[in-house]
């Protein structure tokens, strides 16, 4: 699959594991899954262009660096806010849109009930989070709106992604590279991710 990126961390391996875990309660997982957004914010970020600056030390000048690119975060609701936490400690000045999506549990179509995003996309990194890429519905729905909103630099992350959500979205935007911590095997009749890890936003939120 040629847009998609594999992040394979022994630390991101782990807190994977945790999150699979059924038996983990929704405090630690609020918690590790903020930790891993951090470890993956590091290598969806690894080849962002750099600004040189000059730095005065206290001993003298040397060349420093600047981030060269506005970054946009763009987290699906609800699971995706999960993910903003560990994002904005590596990457603390980026703007924050949200989109509101879920999906109509027979249908499994995306329905939408919220957009907003900052001004002047085109220009930005805009990366999408979603722990979860499953028929890659929402995925798709999400990028559509982004590019109509101008974005041109797209890149979604998930923590764990169903084959057909990689398809989907290589399909209709072969230009948006996806990163996940798993490719998982398959979808189930309800279209959950097996082995996955349940309902991403349920075990975030206590609502289940
Ligand atoms: C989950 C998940 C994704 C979507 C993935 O959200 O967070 O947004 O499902 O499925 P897809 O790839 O088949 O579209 P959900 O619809 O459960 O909404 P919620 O986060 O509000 O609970
Ligand atoms: N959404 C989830 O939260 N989990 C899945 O396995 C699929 C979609």
């Amino acid at each position: 699959m040629k847009n998609l990126t594999l992040i394979d961390h022994p630390f991101v391996k782990r807190d994977l594991s945790i999150l699979r875990n059924r038996r983990t309660p929704n405090n630690q997982f609020r918690a590790v899954l903020r930790r891993t957004a951090a470890l993956m914010a590091y290598e969806v970020t690894k080849d962002i262009p750099l600004k040189k600056i000059v730095v005065e030390t206290p001993l003298e000048k040397t060349t420093g660096y600047e981030i060269g690119t506005p970054v946009v975060l763009v987290p699906i609701l609800r699971a995706g806010l999960g993910l903003v936490g560990g994002f904005v400690e590596i990457i603390p000045d980026a703007r924050v849109g949200h989109i509101g999506l879920y999906r109509n549990e027979e249908t499994l179509e995306p329905v939408d009930y919220y957009f907003k995003v900052p001004r002047n996309l085109a220009r930005a990194l805009v990366i999408v989070l979603d722990p979860m890429l499953a028929t890659g519905g929402s995925g798709v729905a999400a990028i559509s709106f982004l590019k109509k909103k101008g974005a041109r630099t797209i890149r979604f992350v998930s923590l764990v992604a169903a084959p057909e959500g990689v398809r989907a979205i290589a399909k209709s935007n072969p230009d948006v590279r996806i990163y996940t911590c798993a490719l998982d095997r398959a979808l189930n009749k309800n279209g959950y991710i097996l082995p996955g890890l349940g309902d991403a936003g349920d075990r975030l939120f206590g609502t289940e």
